[in-house]
């Protein structure tokens, strides 16, 4: 599994942290360091470039950290078929990717502490979609989704 990780200013060092622990436990991460290429970026660029790296297919799942987690799922959620949650506790996590089926896990380097951020996200490196009951709800989510692109 290919996971890409960025953040904005507010969130340097958890990023940090979380791509040094999943580098050191040999998960394929990229620091994509959207801020490197374009001085003062703010979140919604850094998160959307994020999000369409995804999207074609570059990346299979993505870390994006904010100050709280807010902005980036929001942003993350505006590309199409990209689905993004804030998660600050283990069972969230996982059901975002067991339930939801989302590629993207947010977080606000402002609301959690390094040590609880990085079990929670390998609660959610081992997570996987589950089908099930939790089917219908995510097709159902992706056909309205179409009727917010226009496409339907
Ligand atoms: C700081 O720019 C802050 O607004 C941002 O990091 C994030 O928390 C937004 O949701």
């Amino acid at each position: 599994m290919k996971i890409c990780i960025d953040c904005d200013d507010a969130a340097v060092n958890l990023k940090k942290i979380l791509f040094e622990h999943l580098k050191s436990k040999g998960i394929d991460i990229a620091d994509l360091d959207y801020s490197a290429s374009k001085e003062g970026a703010l979140y919604p660029e850094i998160g959307f470039n994020l999000a369409k790296q995804i999207q074609v297919g570059k990346f299979d799942r993505g870390i994006s950290i904010c100050g709280t987690g807010l902005g980036m799922a929001m942003i993350a959620n505006k590309v199409e078929g990209i689905y993004a949650g804030v998660c600050h506790d283990v069972f969230s996590a996982e059901r975002l990717c067991k339930s939801n089926d989302a590629q993207i896990i947010t977080m606000g380097e402002r609301v959690i502490g390094p040590e609880l951020a990085k079990t929670i996200i390998d609660a959610w490196l081992l997570s996987e979609f589950q089908g099930g009951g939790s089917t219908a709800k995510v097709e159902q989510m992706r056909a309205l989704e179409k009727q917010s692109f226009n496409k339907e």
